[in-house]
């Protein structure tokens, strides 16, 4: 007889984003004529840059001759697109060589599935708030119990990002295994700096953990003092594993395409250089064949010299509309965080105001849909997060309503 896996029940609720579309749908159901605006989950909504376009075209074109023709390619992904990914971080000043470059389906796959080469006890620390698939991955990975009343999974080590710490945490005062840490962070929209990842890195080595390191948003950091990469801390290549994607650069939210690093360096508690690298070669042979060829392509174009000029423009254009949002909310009274270096902006919701009660407020007051901060994670709690992927004139006619229809106090 088949039993299922029991670590799904322990699954709170639904995930994220498709709970937020169903609350949508039920106020637009109940409301046919609102003009409902979307600035909840981060996704683009400009058009791919031309680079990216004609590098799939291309692509296409050779798949469509029997010469040219190319049928499966290594899981780990094309050269010259490993190769570019390699040259990028140098660029940034981190240390990457081809060989730990992993290319994906995109940095969400990535994210969820790395835990699988880790011990079933590893002992794991978020930031709380945190994007909510690494903490549902080890829940599905049977390494927590319960969701207590706190709104934590018994078992996880919950690191709280709030204002009072600057949105970064403090380095744990117990020994912990893996570390999730998101920078430009989704969603507080804050950005860690040299020195508090250095901490980290050294936490790391010290205690022989390895950091998971999201920079899916790194390509939003305009302050140049700013690290984009893990791998600009010296030791990191031991210690931290980072993911990332054409996503939210190049606008492949739909048409798929990521990466992940993990070092020929990494070590673990009980793993010499290498190993580590070995199983997610293992791991990715076993069970990817490898992201499209033609999807490939295209997020190679994009790694041109024309290519970076087009993604830089996308990347200041929503950049733009954070910073209207920003703007808008701190004229109305709100206290804004975030949506510098980062493609999202998070506020304090009003005194008294839980953040699924914001939710209800601005979708009811203004049809503007937003991400209650709690979905985040309890410490999201008394949060709230718009995201600047929007079409400008969306954006201006969000904020407008927010600054005209928003009842605050
Ligand atoms: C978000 O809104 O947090 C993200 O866009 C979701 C995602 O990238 O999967």
């Amino acid at each position: 007889m088949a039993k299922i896996n029991p670590a799904y029940q322990r699954l709170s609720a639904g995930y994220l984003f498709p709970e937020i579309a169903r609350r949508t749908r039920e106020f637009q159901t109940a409301n046919p004529d609102a003009q409902i605006l979307r600035l909840g989950i981060g996704d683009t909504t400009e058009a791919l840059p031309q680079a990216a376009i004609d590098g799939m075209n291309e692509a296409v074109a050779k798949q469509g001759n029997r010469d040219s023709y190319i049928g499966y390619g290594d899981s780990e992904g094309i050269a010259p697109l490993r190769e570019a990914i390699a040259d990028m971080y140098k660029a940034w000043g981190a240390e990457v060589n081809v060989a730990d470059v992993f290319v994906s389906d995109g940095a969400k796959s990535d994210s969820a599935n790395i835990q699988s080469i880790f011990s079933s006890d590893a002992v794991v620390a978020v930031q709380d708030p945190a994007y909510p698939v690494y903490v549902d991955s080890n829940v599905m990975a049977g390494r927590t119990g319960l969701k207590n009343e706190q709104g934590q999974y018994e078992g996880l080590v919950y690191m709280p990002c709030t204002a009072e710490n600057g949105f970064f945490p403090e380095i744990p005062d117990q020994k912990v295994d893996l570390i999730y840490i998101c920078s430009p962070n989704n969603p507080t929209g804050t950005v860690a700096t040299r020195a508090q990842l250095e901490g980290f890195v050294n936490y790391a080595l010290e205690n022989k953990a390895v950091i998971i390191f999201d920079s899916a948003y790194a390509a939003f950091i305009e302050d140049e003092s700013l690290p984009r990469s893990i791998y600009e801390i010296p030791g990191a290549r031991k210690c931290a594993i980072e993911v990332n994607s054409f996503s939210k650069t190049a606008g492949f939210t739909g048409v798929r395409l990521g990466w992940a690093i993990v070092p020929t360096e990494l070590e673990a508690e009980d793993a010499e250089a290498g190993v580590l690298h070995k199983m997610w070669t293992r791991r990715q042979n076993t069970y990817f064949n490898g992201a499209s060829i033609v999807v490939q392509a295209g997020g190679l174009a994009t790694l041109s010299d024309e290519g970076k000029k087009q993604t830089g423009e996308l990347v200041s254009y929503y950049m733009e509309n954070a910073r209207i949002i920003r703007e808008c909310l701190i004229s109305v009274g709100l206290t804004v965080f975030g949506g510098k270096n980062a493609p999202y902006v998070w506020m304090k919701t009003p005194e008294g105001i839980s953040s699924w009660e914001f939710f209800d407020k601005l979708l009811g007051e203004c049809n503007v849909v937003g991400t209650p901060g709690a979905g985040f994670g309890p410490s999201g709690e008394g949060y709230f997060r718009l995201s600047a992927f929007g079409h400008r004139e969306n954006i201006f006619e969000a904020t407008e309503r927010i600054k005209n229809q928003l009842k605050l106090g």
